[in-house]
């Protein structure tokens, strides 16, 4: 047999990856794959992660464990979440209902994009854990009371507002490549949503502090919309500590800590390294999760024994979906599952709760902490 139709037969998590890669289109693979400007933060988010060494501990009691896991009074059979990830018919026709489909399949959260190319009502019908929708502001206040509440009809249980991103980042790869959305595939959860209209610039104005910076959340929105929403508001893109102090004061109730993968600010730090000052300033108020470079289950563990109380999966559930639809989703969901067992197990971990820093190297501990 040769090494191909074993990795047909038996795919790894990398083998998915790679294989994903292969089958898109170069302009595809650059907007799924690629990251902002010189790609330092893509890259960062995964290295961070192999930076931090194991310190496994021998002959404890894990009888019984799990991976279980409780999140905003929700039980969940691990804590590995699907990110919200925009346009995914471009990867497979069913795009985001294969996705919910495949969450479904493992037991978890899925979180609907904002800029997701399937309609909410039908991604919740084909997987009925797809529960949280994430939101990008938009200028009008009514507009996205509206958003949330057509939500929260749907079922959807939480509502992750992303504030990392007021403008798109420098895309140097899908640039070169010439990426594009085709016209039959768009953000159809969006259509009639009053979009901002700009009045043409006068000479020395810009288009971001002039036009752009008008529109876009400031803190005082998020509190308004954490009053209001009928649903609990996860702020995603949070990596400053005094920024998740001012999150909780607006009425968050949950931070993740993320730096969108690594595609809009290059150089912003790994996101492994930040949680730890994050999860401090938190105080255990609300959940911290964290997103970027995860990869496998060891990186599971290292962010849960950081402080995590889970973690989100972006480009990995990507891969599994354009390999092999709602099977791959699932199939990668329980590979990054099953290797969390191993590594739980094999560090002495009977639970989520037994995942403490003292598993991890103390040099790589503090080295996470500065
Ligand atoms: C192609 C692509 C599209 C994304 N679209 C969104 C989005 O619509 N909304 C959002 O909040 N984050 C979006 N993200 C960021 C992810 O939610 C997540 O933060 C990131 O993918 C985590 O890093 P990872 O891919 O290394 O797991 C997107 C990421 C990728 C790769």
């Amino acid at each position: 047999m040769t090494e191909a139709e074993t990795q047909a037969l038996q795919p790894t998590l990398r083998d998915y990856e790679r294989k994903a890669y292969d089958l898109l289109s170069p302009d595809r693979a650059a907007y799924f794959f690629g990251g902002a400007a010189d790609e330092r933060t893509l890259d960062a988010n995964q290295s961070a992660f192999s930076d931090i060494e194991l310190l496994p501990r021998m002959l404890r009691d894990v009888r019984g464990g799990s991976t279980r896991t409780t999140l905003l009074d929700q039980t969940m059979a691990h804590p590995i979440i699907l990110a919200p990830v925009a346009y995914q018919k471009l990867v497979h026709p069913e795009g985001e209902a294969a996705m919910a489909l495949g969450a479904a399949a493992q037991d978890t959260v899925m979180t609907l994009s904002a800029q997701s190319s399937v309609d909410a009502g039908a991604a919740r019908t084909a997987g009925p854990s797809c529960t949280w929708f994430q939101l990008y502001w938009t200028a009008q206040r009514e507009a996205v009371m509206a958003l949330v509440q057509r939500m929260a009809d749907l079922g959807f249980t939480a509502i992750v507002l992303t504030v990392d991103a007021p403008v798109q980042g420098v895309r140097d790869r899908e640039t070169r490549t010439g990426f594009g959305l085709p016209a039959d595939i768009s953000a159809v959860n969006l259509a009639g949503m009053p979009m901002p209209r700009f009045a043409p610039l006068e000479p020395g104005e810009s288009i971001l502090f002039d036009r752009i910076a008008h529109v876009s959340p400031r803190w005082a929105d998020v509190e308004w919309l954490c009053q209001n929403s009928p649903l609990p508001v996860i702020l995603k893109g949070i990596v400053h500590p005094d920024d998740a102090r001012q999150a909780i004061e607006a009425g968050a109730s949950g931070i993740i800590v993320s730096n969108h993968g690594g595609r809009i600010l290059d150089t912003v730090p790994a996101t492994i390294t930040l949680l730890p000052a994050i999860v401090k300033a938190s105080d255990g108020a609300v959940p911290v999760l964290m997103d970027g470079g995860v990869r496998r289950g060891t990186d599971v563990l290292k962010a849960l024994a950081l402080g995590a109380s889970a973690v989100l999966v972006g480009r990995l559930a990507i891969a599994g979906l354009t390999v092999a639809g709602s099977a791959g989703v699932s199939h990668v969901l329980r590979l990054l599952r099953d290797e969390l067992e191993v590594a739980m197990m094999l560090t002495g971990c009977r639970s989520v709760a037994d995942t403490t820093p003292d598993i991890l190297r103390r040099q790589t501990v503090s080295d996470a902490k500065d």
